[in-house]
């Protein structure tokens, strides 16, 4: 039985030049790799020669007689992506007999010229900071340090992916061996901006790479959301994972319902922790005062409130398949799905989404705790005098109201950069002003400044999704170098 991608997939498309037959897919250079959830082997190429598995950083990939009982639908899932018979196939970009026989790769080329040690700043040590790295650390004549402001490096690969997500995690463990690299040198506790000026990093380095992430939280803007028992899912999931700035984030898990707002990954990651298996949640890197305050929970059912339809939930398939078949509880309200079909849906990961929340309205109510997926419904107040009691909503697009009680309201609406002094910010996107990674201030590049990452591109993509980026970035950093146009700056 062929091989299969299952949830951990972080898109970083590793597995696609490992693979001897070129069958898994999107690959970066096709025109759908910048939106797959996921990647996809095709079962009728596949040779089953167990090369991916060993590239994979996360445990992604399984053979196919191997899969767990609550991935099995992941067979489905690469499947579809290629369609069942040779007429679906006009779906996929690339039919299998215009395929390559092998992956394009695209060989590292030495860069002659420049500085004869080039010397590089990267800020943050996140994903897009670990990937620059390895891109830069691949020419010989290279020196990278990165300044990462906490005491423990790799960004939100550490402080964000949930705890129960454990595959994902291990990618830390590809990031430990790009920094034992003999030209890196990690310097931890060193925020740029506080101990270090971005003018001194300038003037010590050819380079500066800013991959700092975007920190903060979208805000809410309705009626009560100051009250207290309304907080960002920002601040709770640091405190479960135990990031040093939100220690004392600890939620009050005393009422018996949560409402989270948005329905994004983040979301159903903080829906996960909050109803899920405190002894499981034990075997994990979760934080001891998290667990400590899990244990006491009164919390009986997380509501996760979409403002759109089920057809534009911002969940990702797989995400939904892991709470679904995993050993989470959902549930959906059948109502809320009326007039919602599967059938005829072209995009086959859309169509797979729809007919697992279809499958999952019509199974029985779950035990508590459970989640709860609530679609089409706009927050318009959070009530209450000084603590939150409850959420009003409308019916999107209508003016019916309907207010469900609660006592802690988390907003999960997504994530935002903030401006870095002495850098152009774009307010529109929170991001640094730039053009592909290079730092543009009013159009004209600003030499020797570069971006990756979160607040180079916005909030949005998989820790893999940073690899493409930043060698987007080092590419150009690297033509320029070669173009002698980097050198030390003051
Ligand atoms: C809650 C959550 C869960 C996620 N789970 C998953 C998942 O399961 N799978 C998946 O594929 N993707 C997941 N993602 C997405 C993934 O984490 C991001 O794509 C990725 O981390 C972005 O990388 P980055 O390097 O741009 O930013 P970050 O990871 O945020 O890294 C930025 C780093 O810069 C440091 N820094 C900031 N400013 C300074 C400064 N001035 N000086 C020094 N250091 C500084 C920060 O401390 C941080 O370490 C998740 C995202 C979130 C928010
Ligand atoms: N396991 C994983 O792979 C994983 C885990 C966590 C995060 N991530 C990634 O990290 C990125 C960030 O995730 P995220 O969940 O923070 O963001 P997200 O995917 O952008 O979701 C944001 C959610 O907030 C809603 N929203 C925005 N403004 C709103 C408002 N004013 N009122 C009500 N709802 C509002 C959005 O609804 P609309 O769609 O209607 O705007 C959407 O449901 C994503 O790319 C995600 O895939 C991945
Ligand atoms: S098992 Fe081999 S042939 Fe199959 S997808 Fe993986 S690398 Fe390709
Ligand atoms: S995480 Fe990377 S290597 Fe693993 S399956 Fe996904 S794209 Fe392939």
């Amino acid at each position: 039985m062929p091989h299969v991608v299952t949830q951990a997939c972080c898109g970083d498309a590793s597995c696609v030049y490992a693979c001897p037959v070129n069958c898994i897919h999107p690959t970066p250079d096709e025109p759908d790799f910048g939106i797959a959830e996921m990647l996809y082997i095709d079962p009728a190429t596949c040779v089953d020669c167990g090369a991916c598995v060993s590239a994979c950083p996360v445990g992604a990939i399984v053979p196919g007689h191997r899969l767990p009982e609550e991935a099995q639908r992941f067979v489905d899932v690469n499947a579809e992506h290629y369609g069942h018979t040779q007429d679906d196939f006009v779906r996929f970009p690339v039919p299998r007999d215009k395929r390559l026989p092998l992956a394009p790769i695209s060989k590292p080329r030495a860069v002659r010229g420049g500085p004869d040690l080039l010397e590089v700043a990267i800020v943050g040590s996140g994903p897009s900071a670990m990937y620059a790295a390895d891109e830069l650390l691949k020419q010989p004549r290279v020196r990278v340090t990165v300044y990462e402001r906490l005491d423990l490096p790799f960004g939100l690969s550490r402080f964000g992916v949930a705890p129960d997500h454990t595959s994902t995690r291990t990618v830390m463990n590809l990031f430990d061996d790009i920094a034992r690299h003999p030209n890196i040198t990690i310097a931890l506790n060193t925020e740029i901006g506080r101990d270090v000026s971005l003018d001194e990093l300038r003037a010590r380095h050819h380079a500066v790479l800013w991959a700092g992430g975007a920190p903060t939280d979208k805000t809410l803007q309705i009626p009560g959301v100051e009250l207290s028992g309304v907080q960002s899912a920002t601040s709770l999931v640091g405190w479960y994972n135990g990031h040093p700035d939100f220690v004392d984030a600890g939620p009050d898990l005393s009422a018996e319902r949560v409402v989270v707002i948005g329905n994004g990954n983040v979301a159903l990651d903080v829906a996960r922790i909050l109803t899920g298996d405190v002894d499981e949640l034990a075997k994990t890197d979760i934080s001891r005062d998290a667990l400590a305050a899990l244990r006491s929970s009164a919390v009986r059912e997380v509501v996760v409130a979409g403002r759109r339809g089920p057809e534009h939930a911002a969940f990702t398939l797989p995400e939904l398949i892991g709470i679904a078949d995993g050993h989470a509880r959902v549930w959906v309200d059948p109502a809320d799905l009326e007039g919602v079909w599967a059938d005829g849906v072209d995009d086959p990961t859309l169509a797979a989404k729809l007919s697992l929340l279809q499958e999952i309205s019509q199974r029985p109510k779950p035990a508590e705790p459970f989640i709860r997926l609530m679609f089409g419904k706009t927050p318009v107040a959070v009530v209450g005098q000084e603590k939150a009691t409850g959420v009003r909503f409308v019916r999107t697009g209508t003016n019916l109201e309907e207010t469900l009680d609660t006592g802690l309201v988390l907003t999960s609406i997504g994530y935002r950069g903030v401006p870095v002094a002495g850098l152009p910010f774009d307010e529109n996107t929170g991001t640094i002003a730039n053009v592909a990674g290079r730092v543009t201030d009013g159009g004209t590049p600003v030499p020797g400044m570069y971006v990756t990452g979160w607040i180079k591109r916005g909030p949005s993509g998989f820790i893999g999704t940073n690899k493409t980026d930043s060698g987007e970035t080092v590419a150009h950093l690297l033509e320029d170098a070669e173009a002698g146009a980097l050198s030390r700056v003051g």
